[in-house]
């Protein structure tokens, strides 16, 4: 299946939307499992450092964005948190195994009021969403002043030697696997999407210039994924 994402074309705008949300729906039952292969359960750990790194109020209500199955929210619940999770794709939320509740929606328009929420997460998505200046945005709404924000991405080690093993890996054995258990072009195109993400200063740059101090980007596992914080600046006279 294609669903718009073969070939080498990265495709852009509503294209992107349809292109994104057809790969998610199709590849949702087997989601879970590819991901604890093809990380050898490294993303377990990822989300719990993000949900550790939130930090914020035990009991706090906490946007799950881009949620999928609802890994990250369960990982909220665990810590005591009081999830509500989003996503573009019903495939990927009828897959969903959390007792959370969870609503279809576009990250770029929320349907949550403004600073009705004291955190905000969003794992593995920002190289799938078409404006991430718009994303922030929308970020900064609904965080409450003071609130914090936990992003999960995957990245790329600096080290010469293991970006070759990653890329190689990535570029052929993904794709094998995702052909074998899924959808082999869907896993061609997720190493591929890592092309929309902005070199790390400027996407640290966004945030800042959307609402958030303390931005901060750490490096997992080598860098073979990264966690960026941030904290809701408080409002200013007038805003
Ligand atoms: C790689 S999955 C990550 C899912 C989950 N956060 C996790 O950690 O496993 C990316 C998710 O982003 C969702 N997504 C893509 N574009 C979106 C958008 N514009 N708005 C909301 N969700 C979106 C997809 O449907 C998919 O569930």
């Amino acid at each position: 299946m294609s669903h718009g994402i073969a070939g080498d074309r990265l495709p852009e705008g509503d294209e992107k939307v349809r292109a994104v949300r057809g790969m998610f729906d199709s590849i949702a039952p087997r989601y879970d499992l590819l991901n604890r292969l093809m990380t050898f359960r490294l993303d377990v750990g990822w989300r719990r450092r993000a949900v550790a790194a939130l930090a914020v109020r035990p009991g706090s209500r906490v946007a799950d964005i881009a949620c999928g199955t609802g890994d990250l929210c369960r990982e909220l619940i665990r810590a005591g948190y009081r999830p509500v999770g989003c996503d573009l794709s019903l495939g990927m939320l009828r897959s969903a195994h959390t007792r959370t509740g969870l609503i279809q929606a576009d990250a770029l328009r929320l349907p949550l009021p403004g600073g009705s929420v004291t955190g905000m997460t969003c794992g593995f998505a920002l190289r799938n969403l078409v404006d991430l200046d718009e994303f922030f945005r929308e970020s900064a709404r609904i965080v409450r002043p003071g609130g914090r924000i936990a992003l999960l991405e995957v990245a790329e080690p600096s080290n010469d030697l293991l970006r070759r093993g990653h890329s190689l890996y990535f570029g052929h054995v993904v794709p094998r696997l995702g052909g074998l258990l899924s959808d082999a072009d869907a896993y061609r195109y997720l190493p591929r999407s890592v092309a929309y993400l902005p070199p790390a200063e400027r996407l640290l740059g966004m945030i800042r210039d959307s609402g958030f101090m303390a931005v901060e980007q750490r490096l997992l596992t080598a860098g073979l994924a990264q966690l960026i914080t941030a904290t809701r600046t408080r409002a200013k006279a007038g805003e």
